[in-house]
């Protein structure tokens, strides 16, 4: 069995939350809470679930920027999560992050050319001539003309500054980019071509992704793979066209109702479900399941015990008592 490329284990990072001129501790704020997932070499994992639910906070571990409070986090066989926040040599290179808002990326008062030459400097990899040819190949590579390298941020496009962070990213040759929501900043009509060119530097260099989005409709066609991320857990992971065919936890159902269909008169007669209620706090979150505050169908047994993930096909699982519940058992709808 090949050794998956990130492989993240019981990852759970908590913020101390400090009330008071003194700053006493007043609890945890459990962003990310128990968390398992794998990214094979070459693969695409979407991370979706709305706003709070710890998906930057869990790529913010996953890149080193985050310090877990505890669990595993391996890449290629190697624990990163022992080292802390630690970013190591190798971990600094092989994985890189790209963020939402292009604008904030990027210095304004730097040349384009020397952003992407930066971390190149950084790790003293070649001469001022080599990264200069580099920089020109990169610019290439994301479809920008090279004969723009001394140009400002403010030069470019939104969707061109997109495409300058990526080169940027991709200047170590690194193994897996975390992309925390990297088409949302930017114009409906761009996002197209910033996931063409992110599934096309993919197909040429072999790149994972670990994709951060609150939009399932974008990773649809892009993602391998999608976990649905509630209060700091998984509620449900699997291929992607596993997820779109079979969702199963009432959690992933809600989101998926919200993507609009191809067929029209499929949408005309699909039923929206509408989730009561805000996501409740991470500092305080509800006992047994996570989600039973909004769920539509919990029953007793939900607010007393937490559900674990568990296998409904070769490469799908979910955690919901009444809809995965442990093989063997009988589920009640
Ligand atoms: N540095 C921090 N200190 C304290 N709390 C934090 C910190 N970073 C994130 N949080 C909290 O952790 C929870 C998860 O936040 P996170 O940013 O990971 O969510 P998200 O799923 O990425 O949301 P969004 O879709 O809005 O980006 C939130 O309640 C947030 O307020
Ligand atoms: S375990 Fe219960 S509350 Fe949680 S998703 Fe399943 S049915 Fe809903
Ligand atoms: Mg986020």
């Amino acid at each position: 069995m090949t050794v998956p490329l990130l492989s993240i284990r019981h990852l759970h990072v908590h913020f101390p939350i400090r009330r008071g001129f003194f700053g006493h501790s007043a609890g945890l704020l459990r962003a990310v809470d128990g968390v398992d997932l794998d990214i094979e070499a070459g693969r695409s994992l979407a991370l979706v679930g709305e706003s709070g639910s710890g998906k930057s906070t869990l790529g913010a571990a996953v890149v080193g920027m985050q310090k877990p409070s505890s669990g595993q986090i391996f890449f290629e066989g190697s624990d990163l999560a022992s080292t802390g926040a630690d970013r190591s040599a190798a971990r600094l290179r092989d994985i890189q992050i790209v963020f939402q808002d292009p604008v904030s990326a990027l210095n304004p008062r730097m040349d384009i050319g020397d952003s992407i030459a930066e971390p190149l400097a950084i790790h003293g990899v070649g001469t001022g001539q080599e990264r200069r040819r580099r920089v020109a190949e990169l610019l290439e590579l994301v479809g920008l003309n090279p004969a723009h390298a001394n140009r400002k941020p403010n030069a470019f496009s939104g969707g061109q500054r997109q495409r300058i962070v990526i080169a940027r990213a991709i200047a170590l040759q690194p193994k897996l980019l975390i992309l925390d929501e990297p088409v949302s900043a930017l114009d409906v009509s761009i996002r197209s071509q910033i996931l063409n060119l992110l599934f096309e530097l993919q197909r040429q260099f072999g790149l994972s992704y670990l994709f951060i989005s609150h939009d399932l409709s974008v990773v649809r066609h892009f993602a391998d793979r999608i976990a649905v991320m509630y209060l700091g857990r998984i509620a449900e992971v699997g291929a992607t066209t596993d997820v779109f065919a079979r969702p199963t936890h009432p959690y992933t159902e809600a989101l998926l109702s919200a993507v609009p269909l191809p067929d029209p008169v499929a949408q005309r007669q699909r039923q929206r479900i509408l989730l009561e209620g805000d996501l409740p706090s991470p500092a305080n979150p509800p006992a047994g399941c996570r989600f039973s505050t909004r769920c539509p169908i919990a029953a007793a047994i939900c607010q007393e015990l937490s559900p674990e993930l568990n296998l409904l096909g070769r490469n799908h699982q979910a955690a919901c008592h009444l809809r995965a519940p442990p093989v063997g058992i009988k589920g009640a709808t």
